[in-house]
């Protein structure tokens, strides 16, 4: 196994609803590397209800927490991202600089939908890559609307979307249906990415190296390997992602519009 690299984290301090204050930054950054990771985007919630987190307020943030872990003797490295709401303003958002792509590459957007509904994704999805971003859609398992209408993954992954699930799902710790998703998700190898979506040491940890070990029984080391350390890495390098074999859907609806 090679280091896990985490795409997906409430690590910088007091911006969100992750880590508090620098203590609890770096107790999670110790967690992490104790789990196996060697390098983690830090990714603050933007748009939505938190319209008021900054690209600015992100890197500064990150470039703290970097400091300080390096001071600690804490061989892990934080990059700058966002975990954002999807919004019609987004696509232009992104283009002002006002919203961030993953460790900054200019490469992946992580998008999160409201927890209760799904909303097609494709005319986003597009948007985005007129700009030369690929999606990358946070936690399908953990969306009511997902929950009910699974197939609709293959919508998002046809229309050139990745998928994200998190480590935690996979192990009960969000529940029965989100578990059913997630692995689902594993057996039907429609899944890009595992990463922690981390809020804390306690009630969301990382469990990177769990979800890990989960999916070498329920598929196969490559597929862990894949998901958990080389995909994931290639976001925090800015590379395009190997798609392993779950591009098997046909898009099934229209979207709304919503994007114009
Ligand atoms: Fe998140």
């Amino acid at each position: 196994m090679t280091a896990f690299a985490d795409i997906h984290c409430h690590i910088v301090p007091g911006t969100d609803d992750g880590a508090a204050d620098l203590a609890e930054s770096i107790a999670m950054a110790r967690m992490a590397e104790a789990d196996g990771t060697k390098s983690l985007v830090a990714t603050p919630h933007q748009l939505g209800n938190n319209s008021h987190v900054t690209a600015e307020a992100i890197r500064q943030g990150v470039a703290a927490l970097q400091a300080a872990l390096d001071a600690e003797g804490i061989a892990v490295s934080v990059l700058p991202g966002a975990d954002v709401r999807i919004e019609p303003e987004l696509p232009k958002l992104l283009k002002q600089g006002k919203v961030l792509t993953l460790a900054e590459r200019g490469k992946h957007v992580l998008l999160e939908l409201p927890h209760d509904t799904y909303i097609p994704l494709e005319p986003l999805l597009a948007a985005l890559d007129r700009q030369g971003l690929v999606g990358i859609l946070s936690h399908p398992e953990r969306n009511r609307g997902i929950i009910k209408h699974p197939e609709v993954m293959d919508d998002v992954v046809a229309a050139g979307g990745l998928l994200q699930i998190t480590a935690g799902s996979l192990t009960g710790a969000f529940g029965g249906s989100p578990q059913r998703i997630a692995e689902y998700c594993v057996e039907n190898r429609l899944i890009h990415f595992i990463a922690s979506d981390a809020h804390d040491t306690k009630k969301r940890p990382f469990g990177m190296a769990a979800a890990y070990e989960t999916i070498c029984e329920m598929a196969d080391e490559h597929l862990a390997e894949l998901v958990c350390c080389e995909n994931p890495a290639r976001v925090v390098d800015g590379e395009d992602v190997d798609i392993d074999g779950p591009a098997r859907a046909k898009p099934r609806r229209k979207g709304w519009g919503f994007w114009g």
